[in-house]
């Protein structure tokens, strides 16, 4: 697997969802390591591409990576939430699509900032580092209720409560500072016949649910896709992909809401066994999308 890109998941799929062989004016509004951004480029040489991130990282990296596509591609460090204002900026009033690669990128998992159980890095999560709250912070400053409600909402996680209560005792103790000393006390409290000899790390649903909370993942979700469907044309789309359960439920839900628009995903469209083999991050997921009809 590349180390210098994030490998794009359904990327045909996402090109001919989004219609980019027609040509247009698209937004990425994850634009990572700019993969997906690059083959909307390379769909039709009229294209342009609006692309928007929260990690300072990837934008850097994506700068250098679409350099040769000069003004085709414009590059915005905010969060996709803020997409109205990105647009206001280009003075663009209407897109022919929007695309959400959502979750974290290759890059965040392989880097120093704590997003992944198996390494040991200070507990961090943050994709912008601009933000001031850190998965530290929660960990070591969340009442109790507020933790187990976190790790319960965000992870699915049933062992929420007993979790909760062993990181507050464990604080108490001294601050909790590591991925590794949060995903030990996590191996304590879950019962070990439950994961001992699987692959999954016991850890993997509260990471995954603090990380949601550290980067107001749903709240960025539930505003920035009603806010990209205010700028696609007629006949446009927004195309969604997701990584987990809650998360394809919840973009499920709103673009089944859009007004003036329809869904045209009946089912969610999932990578090939053959990229499954060849990337495994994209086994769980799921791609969504919904056309404005008037
Ligand atoms: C899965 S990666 C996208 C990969 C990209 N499609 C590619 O081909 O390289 C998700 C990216 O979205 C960014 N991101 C996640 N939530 C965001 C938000 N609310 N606003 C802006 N960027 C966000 C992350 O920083 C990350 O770089």
């Amino acid at each position: 697997m590349s180390e210098i890109y994030h490998p794009p998941v359904l990327l045909d799929e996402s090109i001919s969802m989004l219609k980019a062989r027609e040509g247009g004016i698209f937004v990425d509004a994850t634009l990572g390591g700019g993969g997906h951004t690059e083959a909307i480029l390379k769909a039709n040489p009229k294209n342009r591409v609006i692309g928007i991130d929260r990690d300072e990282e990837a934008i850097e990296r994506a700068i250098k990576r679409l350099e040769p596509y000069g003004d085709r591609v414009s590059i915005y460090h905010a969060n996709f939430s803020q997409i109205g204002e990105v647009l206001e900026a280009e003075g663009i009033g209407e897109v022919n699509g929007v695309l959400f690669d959502l979750g974290v990128s290759h890059f965040h998992l392989r880097g120093e900032r704590g997003f992944t159980v198996w390494k040991e890095q200070p507990l961090d999560m943050r994709m912008d580092r601009r933000q001031k709250l850190t998965a530290r912070d929660v960990v070591n400053e969340l009442s109790e209720r507020e933790l187990a409600d976190v790790i319960f909402k965000y992870g699915q996680e049933r062992f929420a409560r007993k979790i909760a209560r062993e990181i507050v005792r464990r604080r108490k103790e001294k601050p909790i500072e590591t991925t590794t000393e949060l995903a030990q006390i996590v191996e304590e409290v879950i019962p070990k016949k439950l994961w001992a000899g699987r692959k999954k790390h016991p850890a993997i649903k509260t990471f995954q649910a603090i990380r949601i909370f550290v980067n107001k993942e749903f709240e960025e979700i539930e505003k920035g896709i009603p806010s990209a469907a205010e700028f696609i044309k007629s006949g446009g789309r927004i195309v969604v992909i997701t990584f987990h359960s809650l998360e394809d439920r919840l973009v499920k839900n709103i673009l089944r809401s859009l007004q003036g628009f329809k869904v045209v995903t009946k089912k969610p469209i999932e990578p090939s066994p053959e990229e499954v083999r060849e990337n495994p991050a994209s086994r769980s997921a799921k791609l969504r999308a919904a056309e404005r009809e008037e």
